[in-house]
């Protein structure tokens, strides 16, 4: 049995992609599956926080003892993870669309003779940055980002870094052939105001346990959110 480091602890994770609605039949996403999240759920319950998963539509199954909330758009998984603050670690895995459709449909949009249809779209809001800023009042202790980048991975993710006021970015490379969206493994760079840490590709459950076990660590000295 491994020692309980996060006993008392609050954690929220976000995980997997979004659906941004078309129509009442068509939807954007992208291919989060949802893995990276649910593992880091997972690890952190396994340590001995009480944590609420707030998921995109994925296949998984819900880890055990965690509490999920399923929601569709980034707007729901906005408004949800608002609800369930405050925490001490927020780990921000969700591939949160940028983008919804401005021209949403009530109706399923006809093919209509030879005029093609045309998406407008508008900018989601940024859950990540909008509940990291040192200013946010319910900003968890510890807030731990993700970036996904195809390319120059740990510049932009410093560059998110500073920009989202998070405390870590857990930066991976998600180029076709890096195989990390939808598969089982991950290398990650930690970048954090103290420098980059490059871990060895591993397993997504191995990688998850590492970031929370570093969370713990991190978190030691501080007191509990509630
Ligand atoms: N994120 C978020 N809300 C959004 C977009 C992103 O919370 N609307 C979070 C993600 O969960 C992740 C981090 O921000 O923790 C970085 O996401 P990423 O898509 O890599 O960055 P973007 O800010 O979208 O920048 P870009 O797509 O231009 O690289």
């Amino acid at each position: 049995d491994q020692p309980k480091l996060l006993a008392g602890r609050q954690v929220r994770v976000t995980a997997g992609p979004t659906h941004e609605p078309i129509d009442p039949v068509r939807y954007i996403a992208n291919r989060s599956s949802g893995t990276q999240g649910y593992a880091g759920a997972a690890a952190a319950q396994r340590l001995g926080a009480k944590v609420t998963l707030i998921s995109g539509p994925t296949n998984l199954s819900d880890p055990a003892m965690v509490q999920v909330i399923r929601v569709q758009s980034a707007r729901e998984m906005f408004d949800a993870v608002k609800a369930a603050l405050p925490a001490d670690i927020g780990i921000f895995a969700a591939a949160v669309a940028d983008w919804r459709v401005a021209t949403e449909s009530d109706q399923k949009i006809k093919k209509d003779g030879n005029a093609l249809p045309t998406l407008k779209f508008t900018e989601n809001p940024d859950l990540l940055q909008t509940l990291a800023k040192k200013k946010s009042p319910k900003r968890p202790a510890l807030v731990i980002g993700f970036a996904a980048e195809t390319e120059n991975v740990v510049e932009n993710a410093q560059a998110k870094l500073k920009k989202k006021q998070c405390d870590w970015i857990v930066a991976n490379d998600v180029s076709p052939e890096s195989g990390v969206m939808g598969g089982s493994h991950n290398a990650v760079h930690i970048v954090s105001k103290s420098g980059v840490e490059s871990w060895p590709e591993a397993d997504k459950a191995e990688v998850a346990d590492k970031i929370v076990r570093k969370a713990a660590e991190e978190l030691a000295a501080k007191p509990t959110a509630v």
